[in-house]
């Protein structure tokens, strides 16, 4: 594989950009179908500059006859060496046809054309996203060469019945031996990245529907026929974020088809192709017997994504895959947005910013650390990352903060009218949002260059003469190699003040009155900022919903914190003082203290005892900072310490709560008859899953008895699945059963096995190693199934510290040698594995020993993939 052996080629570099030397105007792109082989012919007509040589990206191609301006060429007037194929004596208006020959079935690294499923079953499909049309035809692979397509298919009818492209259809017949095609035609020029093929025995659900402009689009989506029946919800929530995107942004669909298509075989989520979506089953399907609750909102949200995709991605395309948060962080929001509408505000905002901590806010503070907008990269494929998407989508928040709702608006809007059918740029985008609002917005191109989470101290003083409340800000990057001086940030910090009944109070400010919440900008590495008229030491509340990506440092007082979690009226603002007590309080469990402990299970208590309380929101509560989380505190980290002392403060906060108060609870969350998918139902789910959870901590018996019935009672998989995460984790005596009742309950499912391994891989402590060892001779166990890899190993190396991080070495060594055979199947996915090693630096030195060994040995390994050479390299330095 020419990937391979390379790891010493120079990284790409942003300030190396330059404009594309020759475009291409038009493709008419041409497939013969078939599993082994498949072969492509295609058109280009090429605009450029004859003096300028014409060099197309092309991995891993057979060239089968090449022709130019449909002369065939001679073999001295091209070259194909490195991916790259030259051409010489193009002019300006020249047409290059290429034909050659690809093997689907061989590409196991699911990038280009691939088969997904079996030879005799399957289907065939392709991802171009970021760097996969190189290996499915010869074109210059960069999304600042925006191209009109027209894709001709052909194949046996029998075996390829259903045949599709991105685009329009435009005619499909018969042809000898038993063959079809079908065309399809893009009006919309588009990057080689969003082109898309699919075909083979698909089954489909469709609907019309009528945009807000009048046109009339056909949605289709399209699965292997077993599962069609689990489409139904996600046509239900593509309608949704079709109309949702007209009346908030304005942004209607622009084909007379909307395909959408399932795959089990899939290296990320899902992809936006022009017309035609593909995406991962664990994104798409939905059925009430094997869907967690999580799962369908996870599905609402990743459809809405890739459809928000066609205006913030492929209407408006990135320059070059530095901008990848130009089009990523901005849907991210965007669907951050919808799917609050959708659901609850203050909850998604819990869900975010939890994510943002739990897989964020560690790649920043490790090696792996990178900008929004990297200066460089080697693989972009190791670039689709928490910092480009979530850190992404808090710019775009800070920034839709800063204008408000209308100026927010006003500028999207001038963006998309300005960008429409270009290749954009992150500076591209402030400019229009700042133009719009006649507002220099520049300054917040620095939250897009730097690495590191960055610090914001807070000190308040309170004058009781002159009855002043100052708060002094100040903003510290935290030091990193690629930036060594750092200006200072804009930093908005929205901040109420509570007095000590826990109301918040009317802020004045240089002699106005400014309301119950304000927003001041930090843009000095030092600022103050005064409030008048207040009568007693108020409690400052800040960064309110989380209006910074950053780390607050605050000495709050454990009562102040607790007072905050019982009043303060939002949601969000609430579980938020809850986390940074249960932090404190976490620290008293190591320290033998008790006031912040005490604090937080004291309010906790009192919340539970609340019956007007959302059980959702006090399930999140009740949930205390993750062990990840909690480790990213830590100078030194012994992952089986955070995990025992993590468990002795949810101890403590059900030993306050009470086992009885905790099983009376779990009784009156009983609910009979058939499953209900509402909102109040799947609330009332959460909670109780979380008070069995608390209950397993301090009365095994009871809850593990509760967990048994709930197992064998369970309308669906969200009961089910947490009744079997307590009996596995409390080593109930009846888990073994439960395990083998579901893996043969579910034995044809793939996405419901995938949580029979992954429950399991999160075993805590020493005994998870042997539990996954045991897993990989499964038969339904396989490195080839991205998903099947992620819930065992994947769950393993990065959901579970306690287990992986074992003191003798033999979690890391599991996973390096894992890698290396995953490695040579699929290298997207053997990289993304790998990123489970960020942080091990930080590591008590035993296991930083351990860890050190294992990545030296595997970095030295000659035959890796240049996806995971980065990554180990990285992870390494
Ligand atoms: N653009 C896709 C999305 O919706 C993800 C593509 C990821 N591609 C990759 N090679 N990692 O987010
Ligand atoms: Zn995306």
């Amino acid at each position: 594989m020419s990937d391979r052996h390379d790891h010493a080629t120079a990284p790409i570099r942003l300030r190396d950009y330059a404009p594309p030397a020759w475009r291409v105007e038009s493709i008419e792109l041409s497939f013969e179908l078939g599993i082994d082989t498949t072969e492509v012919t295609a058109r280009l007509h090429l605009r450029g500059d004859a003096s300028r040589p014409l060099r197309l990206d092309g991995e891993g191609l057979e060239l089968l006859a090449i022709a130019l301006d449909e002369q065939p060429l001679d073999a001295g007037a091209w070259r194909y060496a490195d991916g790259v194929l030259e051409v010489d004596g193009v002019s300006d208006g020249s047409v290059l046809t290429t034909r050659v020959r690809t093997h689907p079935a061989a590409n196991t690294a699911l990038e280009g054309l691939y088969l997904s499923g079996s030879r005799e079953a399957g289907f065939l499909l392709t991802q171009c996203e970021a760097e996969g049309f190189r290996h499915i035809t010869f074109f210059p692979d960069r999304p600042d060469v925006l191209t009109r397509y027209t894709v001709t298919l052909q194949a046996d009818r029998a075996r390829f019945p259903v045949l599709l492209a991105g685009g329009n259809p435009d005619g499909a017949g018969d042809l000898p031996d038993g063959r079809h095609w079908a065309r399809f035609v893009d009006p919309h020029p588009k990057p080689c990245y969003l082109f898309a093929l699919v075909a083979g025995r698909l089954e489909k659900i469709e609907r019309d529907y009528l945009t807000g402009e009048g046109r009339t689009v056909k949605l289709v989506i399209w699965s292997e026929a077993n599962v069609i029946d689990s489409c139904h919800y996600a046509m239900d929530a593509l309608e949704r974020c079709m109309r949702w995107d007209e009346q908030a942004y304005g942004r209607h669909y622009d084909l007379d088809v909307f395909h959408v298509v399932a795959t089990h075989d899939f290296n990320m989520g899902a992809m936006e192709n022009k017309g035609l979506n593909i995406f991962n089953a664990k994104y798409l399907l939905a059925d009430p017997d094997t869907t967690t609750d999580d799962e369908y909102k996870a599905v609402e949200a990743v459809v809405a994504h890739e459809y928000f995709h066609n205006w913030s991605g492929n209407r408006v395309t990135c320059r070059d895959w530095f901008q990848l948060s130009l089009k990523e962080g901005l849907t991210v929001f965007r669907e951050q947005q919808f799917s609050a509408d959708m659901n609850s505000t203050a909850l998604k905002r819990i869900e975010d910013v939890a994510l943002l901590r739990r897989a964020q806010f560690p790649e920043d503070a490790g090696p792996l650390a990178h900008p929004v907008r990297p200066a460089e990269y080697r693989e972009i494929n190791n670039f689709y990352t928490a910092t480009v998407y979530e850190k992404g989508s808090e710019l775009v928040r800070m920034l839709a903060g800063k204008l408000g709702p209308e100026g927010f608006r006003r500028g999207m809007d001038r963006y998309f009218e300005r960008n429409d059918g270009r290749a954009a740029t992150i500076e591209d985008f402030l400019a229009a949002l700042g133009d719009a609002n006649d507002l220099d917005l520049m300054p917040y191109l620095a939250w897009y260059g730097q690495a590191g989470t960055p610090r914001l101290r807070a000190r308040g003083h309170f004058d009781a003469g002159a009855r002043r409340y100052t708060l002094t800000l100040s903003q510290h990057a935290q030091a990193h190699a690629d930036l060594p001086e750092k200006p200072p940030l804009p930093i908005p910090v929205k901040l109420a003040l509570f007095d000590r009944d826990g109301r918040m109070l009317a802020l004045r400010m240089d002699g106005q009155t400014v309301g119950h919440e304000a927003v001041v900008v930090l843009d000095r590495d030092e600022q103050t900022f005064a409030f008048d008229e207040i009568e007693r030491s108020p409690v400052p509340s800040l960064l309110r919903g989380f209006s910074a990506p950053v780390i607050l440092e605050c000495d709050y007082a454990p009562a102040d914190l607790a007072l905050l979690l019982t009043h303060d009226p939002d949601g969000f603002n609430r579980w938020e003082a809850g986390q940074q007590l249960a932090a404190l309080a976490f620290d008293d469990c190591r320290h033998g203290g008790q006031i912040a402990l005490q604090a937080w299970c004291n309010a906790l208590a009192q919340l539970f005892a609340d019956p007007t309380l959302d059980p959702a929101l006090l399930a999140d509560l009740l949930t205390p900072p993750g062990e990840v989380e909690l480790a990213e505190r830590e100078q030194e980290v012994d992952p089986a310490q955070i995990h025992a002392l993590r468990q002795q403060l949810q101890k403590q906060l059900a030993e306050t709560i009470g086992a009885f108060a905790l099983a009376q609870r779990l009784a009156a969350l009983e609910v009979a008859g058939p499953l209900q998918l509402d909102a109040v139902a799947k609330a009332q789910r959460r909670l109780k899953r979380r008070v069995l959870e608390l209950l397993a901590l301090i009365d095994a018996p009871t809850a593990q008895a509760r967990a048994d019935a709930q197992y064998r009672r369970a309308q669906g998989m969200t009961d089910r699945l947490a009744a079997l995460s307590v009996l596995v984790r409390s080593d109930a005596a009846s888990a073994a059963d439960a395990l083998a009742d579901f893996r043969r309950r579910h034995a044809d499912n793939p996405l419901a096995l995938d949580k029979w391994f992954a429950v399991q891989a999160q075993l805590p402590g020493e005994r998870a190693l042997e539990r996954v060892r045991s897993l990989e001779s499964d038969p339904a166990f396989t490195l080839k199934n991205p998903n099947r890899a992620r819930a065992l190993l994947g769950t393993f190396a990065s959901g579970n510290p306690s287990g992986f991080h074992r003191a003798d070495g033999a979690g890391y060594q599991l996973l390096a040698e894992r890698l290396v055979a995953l490695d040579a199947l699929n290298p997207q996915i053997a990289a993304r594995l790998a990123t489970a090693f960020n942080g091990w630096q930080r590591l008590e030195p035993v296991r930083r020993d351990a860890a050190r060994r294992v990545l030296s040995a595997l970095a030295e390994k000659p035959e890796l993939s240049r996806n995971l050479a980065e990554i180990v390299a990285g992870v390494l330095k």
